[in-house]
């Protein structure tokens, strides 16, 4: 099906156009009924972000030990000129999960003139909330709105990219990182194939470093990592009416150093059943249910994975103490 056949929804206040492909309901069903029937089982960590979600992901972004957020917002104020020589002028920026809109307000205030921005978020909340304020930030760019899933976009708003400069993915976060580095490079040759011969990428990517910032980073002391992963539970429970007591569950992040990856899982504290919808999902003591991984790259490690996916590594900025890079990939 082509993505792009659903219907195109009311025009929020501020945008020039607004395509709704959200994913059904019953995709978390489906989704986790598989996930839960693996061995071992697990969720897709997309379905992290409802609205509790969102509110939680940004208090984590604030968290001191979530380094992520703050690198790389500091990373793209301090290099502003750098970035709008290498892009340059009238640029066709879309954006591959909108967060906090404190990173693109960032890069188009360092960009020259920049012509549009598309916003792309599976939440509907994050995504309308980015794209006005952003819109509201910059009355001169053109600003529009997809609501779908970044995995499984196949097609561009028709309205996108009409100056015809060649577009630049912004895909910060390290959100990368959430797929294996095998996933990560059939990604970036899909958006080699969506943005085609002329499109570049200005990707965050999470480098590799001491575990005991990792561990830190991933489980804070206030406690809102374990509050959003524990929020699944949350989900499963009033929107698919599971029965689950989510305090039988508790939070547990991880660095795994073969694989080099942070790991975060919900721990069955004890022998117990989810029920929902007919299925009855069995854990034993200490099972668990792997609700994500975050892949932590050396510069050399992910340069590779574009080159052998279509791109090249143009530049890389990164911090003094090599926490997190940002890199701008372009089409070969
Ligand atoms: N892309 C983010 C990362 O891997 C997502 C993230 C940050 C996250 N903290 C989390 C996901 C805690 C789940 C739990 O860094």
């Amino acid at each position: 099906m082509n993505l792009l056949s659903k219907t195109t929804n009311a025009v929020p206040d501020g945008l020039a156009y607004f395509v709704d492909q959200i994913p059904e309901q019953s995709d978390f069903l489906a989704e986790v009924i598989s996930g839960l029937s693996q061995s071992p089982k697990s969720i897709p960590p997309k379905f992290f972000y409802d609205e509790t979600g969102s509110y939680l992901f940004n208090k984590i972004c604030e968290t001191p030990e979530y380094y992520v957020t703050r690198t790389e917002i500091a990373l793209l104020n301090n290099n502003g000129t750098e970035i709008s020589a290498l892009i340059g002028t009238a640029s066709n920026v879309m954006e591959y999960g909108c967060g906090s809109s404190l990173k693109i307000n960032a890069l188009l205030s360092a960009l020259h003139e920049p012509a549009e921005y598309l916003a792309i978020d599976i939440s509907h909340e994050h995504l309308i909330q980015t794209a006005k304020s952003v819109a509201k930030t910059f009355p001169a760019v053109k600003v529009g709105a997809l609501c779908a899933d970044f995995m499984e976009i196949v097609d561009l708003p028709k309205e996108f990219g009409v100056t015809g400069k060649a577009p630049l993915l912004f895909f910060p976060g390290s959100t990368i990182g959430n797929q294996t580095p095998g996933e990560a490079g059939q990604f970036l040759g899909r958006v080699r194939n969506l943005l085609g011969a002329n499109g570049s990428i200005l990707i965050g990517v999470d480098l590799k470093k001491d575990k005991n910032i990792l561990n830190r980073a991933y489980d804070d002391a206030e406690g809102f990592t374990a509050a959003f992963n524990l929020n699944l539970l949350k989900r499963m429970k009033n929107e698919l009416k599971a029965e689950v007591d989510v305090g039988s569950f508790y939070h547990l992040a991880f660095f795994n150093e073969q694989q080099s990856r942070v790991e975060m899982h919900l721990v069955s504290k004890r022998a117990q059943t989810i029920t929902f919808e007919g299925s009855t999902f069995e854990f034993l003591p200490d099972e668990t249910i792997h609700t994500e991984n975050s892949y932590k790259y050396s510069l050399k490690e992910f340069s590779k994975i574009a080159e052998n996916n279509g791109f090249t590594v143009r530049k890389t900025w990164t911090d003094q103490n090599k926490l997190f890079s940002i890199q701008y990939l372009v089409s070969v």
